[in-house]
């Protein structure tokens, strides 16, 4: 058993169903988002788009605000799995958005160079971080054995993953994601239920379930919808 005791203990939030877990999470995103001036890192998959078509219609000073992906695919953002395709069609914000580098003419490298930039001139720390979980244990694109876990300075990494359609991928680091107030993890379904477990009490160590470094972190919340 890893011992998650060693970590801080998540708070772990159980909805019966989507619209209480929808607007549990959403209630958890609010009460840290300030009058102005606020940021949000988003990531993408099957899970968070229902919470991102609530969340815009929220009346936050979303002028003020600063948007950022904790991951991307390399692929165009009118390619179906694009992340920034993802939030564009469901997060309708006058925020500003901060989009990975991934069009015609880019190359992994210099897109991770171009947004590790863009998180320095921002330069504070995210208001809420929020999270998926793969069936792997990857969070963001930090996939299990890879060496963007062990990126100590670097806020952004190129990945790859044999696991999922498309290899390719840009992401944060632990070091930028965990510069956060708080960090929510979204799960949904029951094929979750199992990663959630794991999170909690499996005995994979962070470098076989990535998700769980994270739980280093001292404000993070799992949103559980059935
Ligand atoms: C991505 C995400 C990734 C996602 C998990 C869970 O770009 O795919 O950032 O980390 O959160 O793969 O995805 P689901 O929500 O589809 O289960």
């Amino acid at each position: 058993m890893y011992s998650i005791s060693l970590l801080h203990q998540p708070k772990v939030h159980f909805f019966p169903d989507e619209s209480s877990w929808i607007s549990g999470v959403i209630s958890e995103i609010l009460v840290e988002i300030p009058d102005k001036n606020f940021s949000l890192v988003l990531s993408g998959g099957n899970t968070p788009a229902s919470i991102y078509k609530e969340l815009c219609k929220y009346k936050l000073n979303w002028k003020s605000g600063n948007i950022f992906l904790a991951d991307e695919r390399f692929v165009p953002g009118s390619h179906p799995d694009s992340n920034k395709k993802l939030v564009q069609e469901t997060l309708l914000t006058p925020a500003k958005y901060h989009f990975w580098n991934t069009e015609e003419g880019s190359i992994p490298q210099k897109a991770v160079e171009e947004y590790e930039q863009e998180l320095k001139k921002y330069g504070k720390p995210f208001d809420v971080v929020l999270l998926g979980i793969g069936p792997d244990g990857h969070t963001a694109s930090l996939f299990p054995n890879s060496p963007a876990l062990s990126e100590k300075t670097h806020l952004t990494a190129t990945s790859e993953t044999e696991e999922f359609a498309i290899k390719e991928r840009l992401s944060m680091t632990y070091a930028a994601l965990m510069n956060a107030k708080k960090i929510i993890f979204l799960l949904k379904g029951e094929d979750k239920k199992e990663v959630l477990d794991e999170l909690l009490s499996g005995n994979k160590t962070p470098e076989e379930f990535p998700a769980k470094k994270i739980l280093e972190h001292e404000n993070v919340h799992v949103c559980f919808g059935k």
